[in-house]
């Protein structure tokens, strides 16, 4: 069982008081140490896309290789989009692969935090995604992610984090309990009766950044105190640079062998961590939907349209469609046989079924499906495919 629904995933950890390993990745080599680490720890496990690494690779690359690594993954997988800006990058990562966004607004002040995370939230929600928000701010380390988070560390407050959950309609919220972006400095001291209380107020998956470093038995307690939800980049990047230096140490120049155990350091963190987190075993019991794209399938002829009449339509139609929320993709073809019963098709690639609702009421589909499409497409055929495996 592949992908799966994150936010089935992160519900049934909560319940059961263990947490699931959300692993930043950066390169194709950390991609597959993750999961051949959470394969052989048998824990369902979270690809994350981090917004403030997008200048090192391209995402669209990132995320088509890790859909392609969850379709084949024997553990769940579910992929997401870790500290994205706003709504427009939030409906690129979905387009792209992502089944959870988070929406990072814990910079600005309550009200705005409020209002951008609404606005993700409406959307991602048309597209049957779930959504993480944050409230209070996790700072970063002292030149190492300092520039990424800048300001000063402001604790979670219960009483705000009450009501952000209920103005925004959040499905995770990620706290800021004592923990930092990056390598700590010293010992963390991590404020356990703050993160009880809002676990008692809220009830719901709560999430936590900058889970690299922290003591085992931290892990452990976290879990039981409802973060169902762990994000590490650091631990697994320090894993990474350190089989790197330890190849060119021992004399290596050449890069295919400089990397050669990138993947099983990171592995083998993946596996050390997810142990921790009390995630690991978990694969085979996790009662999770299976996340499944939808194939909106439309078959066409022309009412007297040229080929190049046909053409400009198509391009025209891609351009609007594209940009609705939940569509991945939209192929437009002719039949390659001349005789075929229908001329034409769009294949248009939803996230997940929320997304035939919302596509069909979206103002860029009524207005070129009633403008510009069914007045020269009487003979057409309409059909929503779910996937069941390709
Ligand atoms: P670390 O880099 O400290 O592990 O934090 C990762 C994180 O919180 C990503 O969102």
């Amino acid at each position: 069982m592949p992908l799966v629904d994150m936010g089935d995933m992160l519900r049934a950890a909560y319940a059961q008081r263990y947490a699931i390993g959300a692993f930043d990745f950066v390169s194709l080599d950390m991609l597959e140490g993750i999961l051949r680490g959470a394969e052989r720890a048998r824990a369902p496990v979270i690809l994350s896309v981090a917004e403030s690494h997008f200048r090192h690779f391209d995402v669209e690359l990132a995320l088509a290789a890790a859909v392609v690594a969850a379709r084949r993954a024997t553990v769940p997988v579910a992929i997401h989009f870790d500290h994205g800006s706003g709504i427009e990058t939030a409906r690129r990562a979905i387009a792209q692969g992502c089944n959870g966004v988070m929406v990072d607004a814990s910079d600005r002040p309550f009200a705005e935090n409020v209002r951008i995370t609404r606005e993700v939230v409406a959307m991602a929600h048309r597209c049957g995604v779930p959504v993480e928000g944050e409230l209070g701010y996790v700072t970063g380390v002292e030149g190492e992610d300092a520039e990424l988070h800048p300001l000063d560390p402001q604790p979670t407050c219960p009483d705000e984090a009450e009501a952000y959950v209920a103005e925004t309609g959040v499905d995770f919220l990620a706290v800021a309990i004592g923990t930092v972006h990056g390598r700590f400095r010293g010992t963390p001291e991590l404020d356990f009766e703050r993160l009880a209380a809002i676990d008692r107020r809220l009830g719901m998956p709560l999430v936590l950044h900058g889970g690299s470093g922290l003591a085992e038995a931290d892990y452990r307690q976290l879990a039981a105190l409802g973060i169902a939800k762990i994000n590490v980049f650091t631990a697994l990047a320090d894993a990474a640079a350190t089989a790197i230096r330890e190849r060119a140490a021992a004399g290596e120049d050449h890069l295919l062998r400089l990397c050669a155990d990138v993947r099983e350091a990171v592995a083998q963190e993946v596996e050390r961590t997810v142990a921790l987190f009390g995630s690991a075993g978990r694969a085979e019991s996790l009662d999770a939907r299976p996340w499944r794209e939808v194939e909106h399938v439309v078959l066409w002829n022309s009412d007297g349209l040229s080929e190049g009449e046909v053409e400009g339509l198509f391009a025209e139609g891609r351009q609007a469609l594209a940009a609705i929320p939940g569509v991945r993709r939209v192929f437009t073809g002719r039949a390659v046989q001349a005789g075929a019963r229908f001329r034409y098709c769009w294949l248009v690639r939803f996230a997940g079924r929320e997304v035939i609702a919302s596509y069909r009421d979206h103002p860029h589909h009524l207005a070129f499906a009633d403008g510009r499409f069914r007045p020269v497409a009487a003979d057409r055929c309409t059909i929503d495919f779910e996937d069941l495996g390709s």
